[in-house]
């Protein structure tokens, strides 16, 4: 009984493989590589200049510390911070970080961010858009890449972010991005 089936399965396999290659071949174009791209960048951000708190979290909560990085619980910081190509704020400008920070530890300490970072790299010009934890403004932190648009559309990847120095009120952060395009064919723009 087996035998009967397998004939018609075989036959039906046989004209179904040359019809996909060749429909494949008029419409597939054969796929870029992964791309990727990876640099730092410096963010300058001085407090009541560039960023500001906009809502006051709560105080006297678990959040009141003598630790400088701490803000209360609730805290809602919003800022638009200068990228540079070096930590010297005059050194050229590649683009903006615009986002808001909002303390979500009860200890003062974590933070969610969202930011839109837009660039205008001599090859790479959009925005990248960064949701993520940040457990101490003063240590180091890594934030996931959600996508992207125009020369960064699909984008995925990680920025990492540490503070360099203070100098008055003004943090320098060394930002390092990550970034990896999937191997999609470009897309047209709309
Ligand atoms: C920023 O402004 C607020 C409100 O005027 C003030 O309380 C705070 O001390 C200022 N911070 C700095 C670092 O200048
Ligand atoms: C930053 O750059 C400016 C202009 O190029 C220069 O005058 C200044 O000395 C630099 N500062 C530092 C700390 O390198």
């Amino acid at each position: 009984m087996a035998s009967a089936y397998a004939l018609p399965i075989l036959i039906l396999t046989l004209a179904i493989i040359p019809f996909e290659r060749t429909c494949g071949s008029h419409h597939h174009r054969p796929l870029p590589r992964h791309k990727s791209l990876h640099l730092s960048l410096f963010r300058h951000e001085t407090i009541n200049k560039t960023g500001y708190v906009i809502v006051r979290g709560v105080e006297g909560g678990a959040g009141r510390t003598t630790a400088e990085s701490r803000t209360p619980f609730g805290t809602i910081f919003v800022f638009e911070d200068p990228l540079t190509a070096k930590a010297n704020r005059s050194s050229k400008q590649l683009g903006t970080a615009e986002g808001t920070s909002i303390t979500s530890g009860l200890d003062g300490l974590s933070i969610i961010s969202v930011a839109k970072l837009t660039l205008r790299l001599k090859n790479h010009k959009g925005s990248i858009s960064i949701v993520g934890g940040t457990n101490d403004n003063m240590k180091r932190s890594d934030h996931p890449v959600v996508g992207g648009t125009r020369d960064f559309l699909f984008v995925q990847g990680y920025v990492t972010s540490s503070p360099l120095h203070q100098k008055g009120s003004t943090v320098v952060y060394k930002i390092r991005l990550h970034l990896y395009w999937p191997p999609y064919p470009p897309r047209r723009r709309p």
